[in-house]
């Protein structure tokens, strides 16, 4: 039996003359449809979505739109297009001509990196398998389809590195990516944040704004990889990641404009009487961002780590916009301001660069993330109300690293654990605070139509009017 694969799996890789990839990714094939069927999209199999698919990695033209049912989506294998003579531009080998295939002394740590990476891609899926259920519109829902389909592209991207690199460990690794479940028990997902539940659409445009964009910065540094495939396939998956963004920052937003709108035209202000309209009040959604925000924060890990250094000088992973910056890419005598606590306060304290790149990206993250919150200040700006959404001090409810020692409050200032026990409430959400929005979810299905918390987008996608039927169910 001959099979065309550049029909069944899209591809940039030559899959169709590659009998030992073929063979390794028709074993996993199966395993991963099993798995969309398990723990995809609750109830969507029947669906027919307007979808996106990656079809090649030409900028002009790298996707095409149409009617599928998900399982029958055509998950993809592509990687950005080589750049002739590119050579490694960060650490120790800078200089010299990077990689096409995994040297020995770095095959642990590159699997590693791919693994981590991998494991959050299924995870989110895993995560927002339920909330079709409850979407506010056939334009949500598709969004939610879309961003879930291309997470399931991300994990065959990685899944095609392990089995094309890495041989049979690549493959035990591969299937492993398959069989740990979010939030399970005994074999959970690897990082925290991915365990985590996304039980309702705030949670979930909150998750993509923050948590994809954590994905966003891991990305980049990835790109910046002096092996070459990993460089670049994680440089095309940042194209599909851009709107993964925008369905939190837009959502967000909507979210806020329909508050502000009732808020407006009813003339109140306090959090019940927002809730007796059935919005979602200001202060609620201050602290769903509080959370997804702290939580997040932690994805990049330690804020002083040896592997951080180990992994830029060997150049397996470079700094966001690596090549943009004007220093010596070596970082050797640099130092960075991390915070330490002392007495339970928190003081700067400079440690070498090197151990801090990951305190380094997450900086870079804030930076990123504190420009949306603005764009979501303004929305309450133009409507006339005084409130304001602010980022909580990144010391706020940190789990790892220095900062997961101490109690310290959105403001920054450090607080007694009796403090922070009467305060959470104030700062994270409640289980009242979660019933409260819970209660509003519930499934809208004429097309342009949109739940009463939400207000409408500012326009259709790929160009499309905004009441056609993005999905319809079968
Ligand atoms: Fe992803
Ligand atoms: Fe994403």
């Amino acid at each position: 039996m001959s099979i065309d694969y550049s029909q069944k799996i899209p591809n940039n890789v030559n899959l169709n003359s590659d009998r030992v990839l073929q063979r390794a990714l028709e074993q996993w094939q199966p395993n991963f449809l099993s798995w969309w069927g398990d723990m995809g999209p609750e109830g969507s199999h029947q669906n027919d979505v307007y979808l996106r698919t990656a079809t090649s990695a030409e900028p002009s033209g790298w996707a095409h739109f149409d009617y599928v049912k998900m399982p029958d989506y055509r998950w993809g294998i592509f990687l950005s297009p080589q750049v002739q003579d590119r050579k490694i531009h960060f650490g120790e080998h800078m200089g010299e001509d990077v990689w096409q295939e995994v040297p020995g002394e770095h095959r642990a740590n590159l699997r590693r990196i791919i693994v981590t990476q991998g494991d959050t891609e299924p995870a989110s899926v895993e995560q927002q398998r339920h909330l079709g259920l409850t979407a506010p519109s056939l334009y949500d829902l598709r969004n939610l389809f879309q961003i879930n389909v291309e997470e399931g592209r991300h994990l065959w991207a990685m899944v095609y590195l392990l089995h094309r690199y890495f041989g049979r460990d690549g493959r035990e690794e591969a299937d492993a990516l398959l069989q740990r479940r979010s939030g399970q028990e005994d074999n959970p997902r690897i990082l925290g944040a991915f365990n985590e539940q996304t039980p309702d659409w705030l949670a979930f445009f909150m998750f993509t704004y923050f948590t994809d964009r954590d994905g966003k910065f891991q990305l980049c540094a990835l790109a910046e990889s002096s092996f070459d495939p990993l460089a670049r396939t994680t440089k095309f998956m940042l194209t599909e990641e851009a709107h993964h963004m925008f369905v939190g920052e837009s959502g967000v937003s909507r979210v806020i404009a329909r508050t502000c709108e009732l808020m407006k035209k009813h003339n109140v202000e306090a959090p019940d009487q927002v809730r007796a309209l059935g919005a979602i009040d200001l202060q609620t959604l201050q602290r769903y961002l509080n959370f997804h925000y702290s939580v997040t924060l932690d994805l990049f890990g330690a804020d002083q780590s040896s592997n951080a250094a180990t992994f830029y000088n060997t150049g397996l992973k470079g700094r966001y916009e690596e090549t943009k910056r004007g220093d010596d890419h070596l970082l050797k005598d640099r130092g960075y301001k991390i915070l330490n606590v002392v007495d339970g306060k928190l003081v700067e304290k400079e440690v070498p660069m090197l151990n801090a790149l990951n305190e380094v990206l997450r900086d870079d993250f804030i930076k990123d993330s504190e420009a949306g919150v603005g764009r979501w200040n303004k929305v309450i700006e133009k409507a006339g109300l005084p409130f304001r959404l602010t980022v909580p001090h990144k010391a706020f409810n940190r789990q790892i690293g220095t900062l997961s020692g101490v109690r310290i409050a959105p403001d920054g200032r450090p607080v007694s654990q009796e403090e922070w026990n009467a305060k959470v409430s104030e700062w994270m959400p409640t289980a009242a605070d979660r019933a409260y929005v819970a209660s509003l979810m519930g499934r809208v299905v004429e097309p342009g139509q949109y739940a009463n918390w939400i207000s409408a987008p500012l326009s259709g996608i790929n160009k499309q009017p905004l009441d056609i039927p993005y999905v319809r169910f079968n």
